[in-house]
């Protein structure tokens, strides 16, 4: 059995009353607010839950993934993410996680044309992107871009009509690989590829990266593969920080370019979606397999993370990092290896051994190898956290519209507790900027 279904209560004694209470359990947790009805007196508040991160607690119920951290299992919709990242395409399981079950042919096809003839932006998008510095950093072109797609579609608006609904979220994913290919190719300068519609979501976005003078652009179908597979292990995470910032912006009801805008704000953070770009950058710095040692011993007394290293859920392995190893393989064959791949496993393997590490239940995450793959195939680092959005925006669609769906939902709004000054006043005759 996944989940823990048994109910029963908790009981409480309040010392500072002597009162006892009895706090429902469903599901393994209890309700928040019941603990409101603990009170010291009349015009008490009643007792707050405080957890800063939410590292304990339970924001929504969700049908969409299934994460065991301490068993290493990952699923989406009940699918083990293995099965999926060797049976299903990347556009299925997006269908899969948005609506339940993995599609019967006939709505493939119409998801797979749906999403293929949607690719295309307005011109005015590829204008505004133009505005940007030569060395703007493609995630901040594609957060803005994003946000700015809210306004050609003002139709999105239409939060409670499934049709409009379909609508965006076929938009959102279809233009993910065509805005993050066209600030890539802002930022070398390059004129920008239009989409191909007889290639499929990888292959096209490849295409647009990097057609050149060739009049009809082959995607390698080996890194074409394992792009789809990287895009796979990345659409969903469950109740992560950029998808609780989805349903955070959703839940005031901002249409969902504006909340997915500020979903990949979130991902760009170095402790998010900018890890894997982190962890490029640290096998560059460490440079040659002789110096982890000393940059181990640097890491243990605490002057910085090793990125690529720890998760909040997953405290034995990460399922994906296991399949993301087998695809980096597949990728090597074709290219030859990566000398950051030997850095890799050297720090990799005196990780797994070093007390620090074992004892902190630290293991590569999916991160660590997908940078070293995202190279080979000719990636710049800077594009790392954008290949992660391009991957991830079926999970914060399926995350809002269940969301949105969810009768005991409301607008987010979290509580505090007041740290600050008691009341005080203004001193009279204070000399203001004004006199
Ligand atoms: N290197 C060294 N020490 C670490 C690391 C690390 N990568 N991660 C955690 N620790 C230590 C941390 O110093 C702390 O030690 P102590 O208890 O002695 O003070 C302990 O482990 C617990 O750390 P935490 O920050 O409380 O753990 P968390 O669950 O809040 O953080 C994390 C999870 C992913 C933010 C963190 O492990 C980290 O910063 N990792 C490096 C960045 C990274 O690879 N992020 C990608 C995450 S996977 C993709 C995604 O979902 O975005």
């Amino acid at each position: 059995m996944d989940a823990p279904t048994n109910d029963g209560f908790l009981k409480i004694t309040d010392s500072r009353t002597d009162r006892e209470y009895q706090i429902p359990i469903r599901d393994g947790a209890v309700p928040a607010l019941q603990l409101r009805q603990i009170k010291t007196s009349d015009d008490d508040f009643g007792l707050l839950a405080y957890d800063p991160a939410f590292q304990n607690t339970a924001s929504c119920r969700s049908a969409i993934t299934y994460i065991d951290g301490e068993r290493g299992i990952l699923r989406y919709r009940g699918y083990p993410i293995e099965e999926l990242a060797v049976g299903s395409t990347f556009l299925e399981v997006a269908y899969l996680l948005l609506y339940g079950e993995l599609p019967e042919p006939a709505e493939l096809t119409r998801w797979t044309h749906d999403i293929t003839h949607h690719t295309f932006v307005h011109e005015n998008i590829r204008k505004f992107i133009d505005g940007f510095r030569y060395d703007a950093h493609p995630m901040g072109m594609l957060v803005s871009t994003l946000a700015a797609l809210s306004t050609f579609y003002p139709d999105a608006k239409e939060l409670f009509d499934e049709e409009q609904r379909r609508t965006q979220i076929v938009r959102l994913i279809a233009k993910m690989p065509t805005l993050a290919a066209f600030a890539y190719r802002h930022a070398v300068g390059h004129p920008t590829v239009y989409p191909d519609n007889d290639l499929a979501y990888a292959g096209n976005f490849m295409n647009m990266m990097w057609k050149a003078t060739e009049l009809k652009y082959q995607p390698n179908p080996v890194f074409e593969h394992a792009l789809d597979v990287l895009f796979i292990l990345h659409a969903d995470h469950e109740q992560n920080c950029s998808a609780s910032t989805m349903r955070v912006v959703g839940s005031s009801h901002a249409d969902p370019y504006s909340a997915a805008a500020a979903a990949s704000a979130a991902l760009y953070g170095p402790l998010h979606g900018g890890a894997n770009e982190q962890v490029l950058r640290m096998l560059n710095t460490i440079g040659s397999v002789e110096n982890i040692p000393a940059y181990i011993e640097r890491v243990k007394t605490g002057e910085f993370r090793l990125m690529g290293f720890g998760h909040r859920v997953y405290k034995n392995f990460d399922p994906r990092a296991k399949i993301i190893k087998k695809i980096a393989d597949e990728v090597f064959e074709v290219t030859g290896r990566n000398p950051l791949l030997d850095i890799a496993l050297e720090l990799e393997r005196i990780a797994l051994e070093d007390e620090y590490f074992v004892s902190h239940k630290l293991y590569p995450n999916v991160d660590f190898y997908s940078g070293i793959i995202y190279q080979t195939m000719g990636f710049p680092v800077e594009m790392f956290p954008v290949l992660f959005a391009i991957g991830r925006m079926p999970g914060w669609l399926a995350q809002w519209r269940e969301g949105l769906l969810d009768s005991e939902q409301a607008i987010a709004r979290p509580r505090q507790l007041y740290v600050g000054e008691p009341e005080r006043h203004v001193e009279v005759g204070r000399a203001s900027s004004f006199d």
